[in-house]
């Protein structure tokens, strides 16, 4: 018999804003991320906008997508922007040695990166080559997008057929500097980044928010290098840091090794649990990274960003084993919805964040047929599309009581997440049942306001391994939920195993 948990929430006691910008996205020059999911050219059977597929841009649009962090990734730190601007046909060519060791040809470049976040509605986040490139071509990069005047950048842009500046708010300095990025110790990138960070300039209005390469999963001495190479955080409490803003983490989820991730389908329930497991990892690693941050920055000027998670399986059978490509399951969507959780429980430091990546590469929104070009959105998608509500809104703390646990490796793992947020007269409460098994019953204690309406919605399938195809585009798709009711102390909801479900609640 399963215990009935109890989530406390005070309504009327609103804590840090949810930044919409934690539901931000990441396309990289990877597989078929860009070409073939983003970009198909003006020539393409497919429906397009300036080679952009439309239905792509739709679909993310009806989730309201925040930012996108683009070209990298790895890719970032290879990249030199000016090979994608001009003339198509006569653009330089490229090995692109991460993803594929495929030639790049520069089809997608500044002009189109920058149309597609007007077209989407999202704010860009451009990642610069710290590894391989140099300072005066990332300044130089700044200037091209954002100056208006007739300065030498701002004339080339011109010359390619772009008059006004575009809003560029968040601009990132290198990419896993530990890795890829250059396989950089942290007292060298520090002082790059300070370096890096002075020449990417404020030009006219265009206030830049330089993110400073960060951590990998539990580096903590990454972190505290990069705090330490602030100039003084403690000093004026309503000033800003510099010189630059933020530093980033990334952390993936798989229930194996690096060599040997798991499979995205067929897994069993014990990989399902161990799964589960790692994504509620984010938890600790924002913790233990903030705790650090604390230490230097007391007034949280600092933010952090962790523009790369999501899960990482296996590619799928007979795919390029450099393009990344995996099927997407109700499993990645409830570690998408425990991930949100977090992030909204660490609201006052998580600033931003970028699941990898957006279509067709690891946990991916979309997947696109490469033979018909169909559209097929995925379980995650659908998470964030249940979470909307939470952009920019006051996350509010819940207090789970009873909540059952399972021993997974060396953790107990919480059956129950749960995270919560208001905004003026309406507040969403997110829910997921991570038991692969059993149904539960969850009461919302909800004190502070009075509540004159609910609305819900669940997520969920029979197998752990739903996913949607082509054939069955709505296998794993949300449905509104009868099964909310109420309470002596507000609403009691059941949770069906594996799932996922969202209460709105209408407040006065
Ligand atoms: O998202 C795929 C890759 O994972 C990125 O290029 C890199 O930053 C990370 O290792």
């Amino acid at each position: 018999m399963t215990t009935t948990t109890t989530a406390v929430i005070d309504l009327d006691l609103p804590g840090a804003t949810i930044s919409r910008h934690v539901y931000g996205h990441f396309a990289e020059h990877l597989g078929r991320c860009i070409y073939g999911g983003f970009w198909v050219g003006e020539d393409s059977p497919v429906a397009n906008v300036r080679g952009i597929r439309s239905d792509v841009v739709e679909a993310l649009r009806a989730i309201s997508i925040p930012n996108l962090r683009w070209p990298g990734g790895c890719f970032a730190d290879d990249y030199h922007w000016r090979d994608g601007i001009g003339p198509r046909e006569s653009r330089p060519r490229m090995v692109n040695s991460h993803w594929g060791d495929v030639v790049e040809d520069n089809a997608f470049g500044t002009h189109e990166f920058m149309d597609l976040c007007e077209l989407l509605g999202a704010d860009p986040y451009v990642s610069g080559n710290v590894g391989s490139g140099s300072v005066a071509e990332m300044s130089d990069w700044v200037e091209y997008l954002t100056r208006a005047d007739d300065s030498p950048m701002a004339a080339l842009r011109r010359a390619n057929g772009r008059e006004k500046p575009w809003r560029v708010p968040f601009w990132g300095l290198g990419n896993e500097a530990w890795g890829c990025g250059g396989n950089l110790r942290a007292e060298q990138f520090a002082s790059l980044a300070r370096q890096y960070a002075t020449y990417c300039r404020n030009h006219g209005g265009n206030l830049l928010y330089r993110i400073a390469a960060g951590a990998n999963e539990a580096d903590l001495h990454w972190t505290e290098t990069l705090m330490r190479s602030f100039d003084d955080l403690a000093a004026d409490p309503a000033g800003s840091a510099g010189p630059f803003q933020a530093v980033s983490l990334h952390y993936y989820t798989m229930a194996g090794s690096w060599s040997d991730k798991g499979d995205a389908t067929g897994f069993s329930t014990d990989e399902w649990y161990v799964t589960m497991a790692r994504a509620r990892r984010m938890e600790e690693l924002l913790t233990r990274h903030s705790t650090v941050m604390d230490r230097y920055d007391p007034h949280r000027k600092v933010g952090l960003v962790v523009d790369e998670w999501g899960t990482w399986w296996n590619v799928e059978k007979g795919t390029n084993p450099g393009f990344l490509y995996q099927q997407n399951t109700l499993r990645d969507a409830l570690v998408a919805s425990v991930h949100l959780d977090a992030f909204h429980r660490h609201a006052e430091r998580v600033v931003m964040a970028n699941i990898a990546q957006t279509v067709n590469v690891l946990q991916a929104m979309i997947l696109t047929d490469p033979d018909t070009g169909a559209l097929v959105l995925t379980p995650t998608y659908h998470v964030f599309a249940m979470n909307t509500g939470h952009h920019d809104a006051a996350a509010l703390a819940v207090h789970l009581r009873d909540v059952e646990t399972r021993a997974v490796d060396a953790t107990e793992l919480p059956l129950v997440s749960a995270s919560a947020s208001v905004k003026g007269d309406t507040a969403l409460v997110s829910l997921s049942n991570l038991d692969a098994e059993t149904d539960r019953t969850l009461v919302l204690d909800l004190r502070g306001r009075d509540v004159v309406g609910h609305t819900a919605r669940v997520l969920t399938a029979t197998a752990l391994d739903a996913h949607n195809s082509p054939e069955q585009l709505d296998a794993v798709a949300p449905t509104d939920h009868a099964g909310v009711g109420p309470h002596p102390r507000g609403l009691e909801v059941d949770l069906p195993a594996h799932s996922y479900v969202t209460v709105a609640l209408e407040l006065r």
